[in-house]
This record gives C-alpha cells, sequence and structure tokens, in this order.
C-alpha cells in the first residue's frame, strides 16, 4: 500500500467526497482521511439525511390524521418511535455505504482515522484501528466541516440538552420541547417533535425567525408556525439551563434587558449556528491562517497562504450547506487538474424542509436595498393557483425580484409546500442570466405549483392572469 498520493482530503462530508470523487475521474490518486466509522460527513450521518427522513416520516403521520376531509377514513395513525427511528437510520445507512461504494469504484482510498496537517505535503494520520501512518500529496484539501456553536453555561449532554444531533435520537416524544435558535434546525427539528406531539417553544434573540431570509416569507412563516401550535419568543434570550427533578428550568428574558421568566421544558435543543471545526488539525504548527470565526482563510482559488493546501465547504468562509461544500470539493478539483473551474455563489439556493417549505435564490429586497439596485417586484400567492387549491395547500408565495431596468432575475423567494423543488426554475434562469420576462413567456404545465413562478414572473410586469 503506498503512502504518497496525487491528493489527500481531511474529511468525507459532501465537500470531501465530491472533491475525492471528482478528482479520482480526473485521473489523480485520491486518499481521503476520515475518522467517522461511515462516510458522508455531518450531512449524511447527523445532518441533511436524518433529519430529511424524520421530517418526511413526521409529515406523514401528521398528514394521516387529516385524511377525513379528503373522504378517506382510517383510524388515528399510531406513533411507534423506534420504528421510524430506525427508518431514519436506514436512509443514512443507505446513503454512506452509497458512498464508500463510490469510493471503491473510483479507487479512492479511505484512510480510518484523524488527519495532522504536517505542513506542505504531509498529513500524518492517528489510525482508528491504532498507530500512525504518514501519507505524503503535492495537494492536501482540508474539508473538516462544522461544529455545533455551544452557549456557554449550557452544557450539552445529548439526552435532556441536546443539539441536533440528539434531537435527531430523542427515545421518546418530550412533552414540552423548547429550542433555542429560531433559525433553520431550530425550526426543522422544531417541526418534527412538533408533529410527533410534543408542545414546541422557541426562544429566539433577534425580533424575528430565519435571519437572511426574505422579511415577508419571515413574517408568514411565523404566523403559519403559529397556527401549527408553536410558540415563538422573539427578542428573546436564554440565560441559564438547569436540571430541576426530571425535567428542566429554562430562565429567559428579554434580549434587550427586562423581566426574567422561568420555563418548563422536558428537553433543550441548542440550535444557534455552527462554528468551523478545525480541532487538532494542526493548522497552528503547520502556519494556516484563520479568521476571526476560526475559519480557515482561502483565496479565489480555494488556497490557504501554505502552498498545496486548500480548504472547502463548513470550515470556510460562506452558507453552510451541503451543495455549497460539493461546489467547491468539485470546482478545486477540476482546478487541481489544471482546469478552469469556478463557483457561481450569487446563485446557491437555500431550502428549509418545514411545512410549507421555504426556499430562495439570490438577494433579498433588504439586500438590494442596502445596495441601491432599483427592482421590480412581482409576487403570486398559492391561494390564487389551481393546483395549491385542488390540493388544498394554499398557503405561501412566489416573489420574484427584478433588475428594474434590466429585469434581469435578481433574487426568487418561495414560501410553499413544494418550494424546495420549485426554486431550481429560478436557479437555472439566474445562472443563465435570465430575464423575469423569460419566465412569464415560458410555457408552464397546468396545473402545477410551478404556475405560480410564471405568474410571479408575469406580475413583476404587472400583468399576473389569475389575480
Ligand atoms: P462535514 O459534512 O461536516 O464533514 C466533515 C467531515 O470531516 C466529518 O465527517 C468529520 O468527521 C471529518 N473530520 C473532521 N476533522 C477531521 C480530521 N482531523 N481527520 C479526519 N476526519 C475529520 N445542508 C444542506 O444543504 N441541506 C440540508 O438539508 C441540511 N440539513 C442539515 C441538518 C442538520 C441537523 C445539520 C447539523 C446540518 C445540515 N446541513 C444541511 C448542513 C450540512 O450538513 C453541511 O453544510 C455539510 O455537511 C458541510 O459539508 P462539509 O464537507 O464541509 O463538512
Ligand atoms: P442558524 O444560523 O440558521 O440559526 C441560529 C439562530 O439562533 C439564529 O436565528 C440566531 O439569531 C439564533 N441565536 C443565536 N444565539 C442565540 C441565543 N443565545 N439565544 C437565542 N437565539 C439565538 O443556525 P442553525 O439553525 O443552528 O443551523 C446551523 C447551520 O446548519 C445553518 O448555517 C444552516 O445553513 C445549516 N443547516 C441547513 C439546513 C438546510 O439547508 N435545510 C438544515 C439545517 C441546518
Amino acid at each position: 500500500m503506498s503512502d504518497t498520493f496525487d491528493l489527500v482530503v481531511i474529511g468525507a462530508g459532501p465537500g470531501g467526497y465530491e472533491c475525492a470523487i471528482r478528482a479520482a475521474q480526473l485521473g489523480m490518486s485520491v486518499a481521503c482521511v476520515e475518522k467517522r466509522d461511515a462516510l458522508g460527513g455531518t450531512c449524511l450521518n447527523v445532518g441533511c439525511i436524518p433529519s430529511k427522513a424524520l421530517l418526511h416520516a413526521s409529515e406523514l403521520f401528521d398528514e394521516a390524521g387529516h385524511f377525513e376531509k379528503m373522504g378517506i377514513k382510517i383510524s388515528k395513525p399510531k406513533l411507534d418511535l423506534p420504528t421510524m427511528l430506525g427508518f431514519k437510520q436506514q436512509a443514512v445507512d443507505g446513503n454512506t455505504q452509497g458512498i464508500e461504494f463510490l469510493f471503491k469504484k473510483n479507487k479512492i482510498e479511505w484512510v480510518k482515522g484523524t488527519g495532522v496537517l504536517k505542513g506542505a505535503g504531509e498529513v500524518e494520520v492517528s489510525l482508528t484501528e491504532g498507530g500512525t501512518r504518514t501519507l505524503k500529496a503535492s495537494d492536501i484539501v482540508l474539508a473538516t466541516g462544522s461544529d455545533v456553536a455551544q452557549l456557554p453555561g449550557i452544557e450539552i449532554d445529548e439526552k435532556q440538552i441536546v443539539s441536533s444531533t440528539g434531537a435527531l435520537e430523542l427515545s421518546k416524544v418530550p412533552g414540552k420541547l423548547l429550542v433555542i435558535g429560531g433559525g433553520v434546525i431550530g425550526l426543522e427539528l422544531g417541526s418534527v417533535w412538533n408533529r410527533l406531539g410534543a408542545e414546541v417553544t422557541v426562544v429566539e434573540f433577534l425580533d424575528f425567525i430565519l435571519p437572511g431570509m426574505d422579511a415577508e416569507v419571515q413574517k408568514t412563516f411565523q404566523r403559519t408556525l403559529k397556527k401549527q401550535k408553536f410558540t415563538l419568543k422573539l427578542g428573546t434570550k436564554v440565560t441559564g439551563v438547569e436540571k430541576s427533578g426530571k425535567g428542566l428550568k429554562v430562565t429567559v428574558e428579554p434580549a434587550k434587558g427586562g423581566d426574567v421568566e422561568v420555563l418548563d421544558a422536558d428537553v433543550v435543543l441548542v440550535a444557534i449556528g455552527r462554528v468551523a471545526y478545525t480541532q487538532g488539525l494542526g493548522l497552528d504548527a503547520a502556519g494556516v491562517d484563520v479568521d476571526e470565526r476560526g475559519r480557515i482563510k482561502v483565496d479565489a482559488h480555494l488556497k490557504t497562504n501554505v502552498a498545496g493546501v486548500y480548504a472547502i465547504g463548513d470550515v470556510i468562509v460562506g452558507p453552510m450547506l451541503a451543495h455549497k461544500a460539493m461546489e467547491e470539493g468539485v470546482a478545486l478539483a477540476e482546478m487541481m487538474a489544471g482546469q478552469s473551474a469556478h463557483v457561481n455563489y450569487d446563485v446557491i439556493p437555500g431550502v428549509v424542509y418545514t411545512q410549507p417549505e421555504i426556499a430562495s435564490v439570490g438577494k433579498t429586497e433588504q439586500d438590494l436595498k442596502d445596495a441601491g439596485i432599483d427592482y421590480r417586484s412581482g409576487k403570486f400567492p398559492f391561494t390564487a393557483n389551481g393546483r395549491a387549491k385542488a390540493n388544498q395547500q394554499t398557503d405561501g408565495f412566489v416573489k420574484i425580484l427584478a433588475d428594474a431596468k434590466t429585469d434581469r432575475v435578481l433574487g426568487v423567494h418561495i414560501i410553499g409546500t413544494q418550494a424546495g423543488e420549485m426554486i431550481h426554475e429560478a436557479v437555472t434562469i439566474m445562472e443563465f442570466g435570465g430575464a423575469a420576462e423569460d419566465i412569464a413567456r415560458m410555457c408552464h404545465a397546468h396545473p402545477t405549483l410551478s404556475e405560480a413562478m410564471k405568474e410571479a414572473a408575469l406580475a413583476v410586469d404587472g400583468r399576473a392572469m389569475h389575480m
């Protein structure tokens, strides 16, 4: 077994595994160091995949309780949580084994253990099976991802006080779940346990949920969450969590200061963001620069300041999204192979897999106002869309923001049942530099939810047909 490769990747998450596969396709000899006992990183093991499996199962459980209105009579659905968690685990295993298959197919060696960068060209691995192995490569990619941001004074035990990882594994439905952070994780996993019967309270420091999203989407979704019986405590901070008997006492106060309130909870989910993970990676000794938030600094070609050492994914600046990491992994492999490649950071979609879903790409109205860009906005509600009416799923809207002079699409924001699938029409148009008029003139099948995209595009020019 050789210890010399063209490329060594540390971390087999979406960034690392896609980089390894693309580099192997391009003829490089590749090793990928991963310390987990399964490939796929946060996303496949404790992130995207298990959370979506539980969102899917809990959504069907919830829907099954409302079939009667469609004339389908069944007895009240009963929850078998261990089987649902087993369903989630099967989804994880199927995906992680899929990556293992792809590694074998592409002759990528999975070196099981923890990698330490020893400087340009060298990685030392503390092998899981014991001992060490030194790998040499002209190119090294750091793709070590991110970890849960901790709240000082609140210790995560993954049983009662959990991060997203523990929230994917709860052995019973908590009576009261208190979520700290009204961001993506808090609302997705809050939705899972809400649908399965927990009373969910979300404590958010800011005066709104889902920071960075379109303000109208935020407000619409806030109303929807209240209809779904979420309790939202906005502009509020948690100052402490104490164990009390079998439960927890959570102390909260207004973010701007004021009266303290104590809330009861059975489980607390800490979901206040994630931080770059570089623990034990040897960055200091190797002289790799990081920024003020501990993220590895890279240039436009994903190069660090150390020759032949690159970084991608959650461990560098940018949205912490699996597909952003993947795009960087592929582009980097192609650049290392001497091709030209790039990532279009202006057109990276974001999806929140709640019900309704929320999906967004490009600029928000606030971004455009801040940048002084003159824009026109076209909005179309699902209440006026035939398919949404037929399905009785009329919550939400599509909003298209286009340059006032050129009509070029600058941002699209959707809240609606299948927003996560619909957003890709907008991604395609934006990638090709298209205009709202282009969407307006494309034939959309009837009756589909996507017709709302066409109508929103027509609305940019004040000529929506069904409003
Ligand atoms: P990671 O996936 O974090 O992979 C890094 C890997 O490196 C890990 O496996 C780690 O064990 C390994 N590693 C670290 N240090 C070393 C070392 N020194 N030696 C060896 N191995 C090491 N994103 C989406 O786009 N869509 C979603 O629906 C979505 N859902 C999410 C749900 C949850 C609950 C969470 C927590 C995240 C979710 N994300 C989602 C975010 C997504 O998981 C991350 O953006 C993505 O995993 C980042 O990929 P990465 O390759 O940069 O790092
Ligand atoms: P987040 O950044 O989305 O949300 C964190 C929220 O916590 C923010 O609203 C913030 O204002 C709030 N907050 C911070 N400190 C607080 C405090 N002390 N008290 C109360 N509120 C506080 O982070 P989250 O939800 O933890 O997710 C982490 C990352 O994982 C995100 O960057 C996201 O990109 C990724 N992710 C993506 C998913 C998707 O694409 N569907 C799903 C889940 C995670």
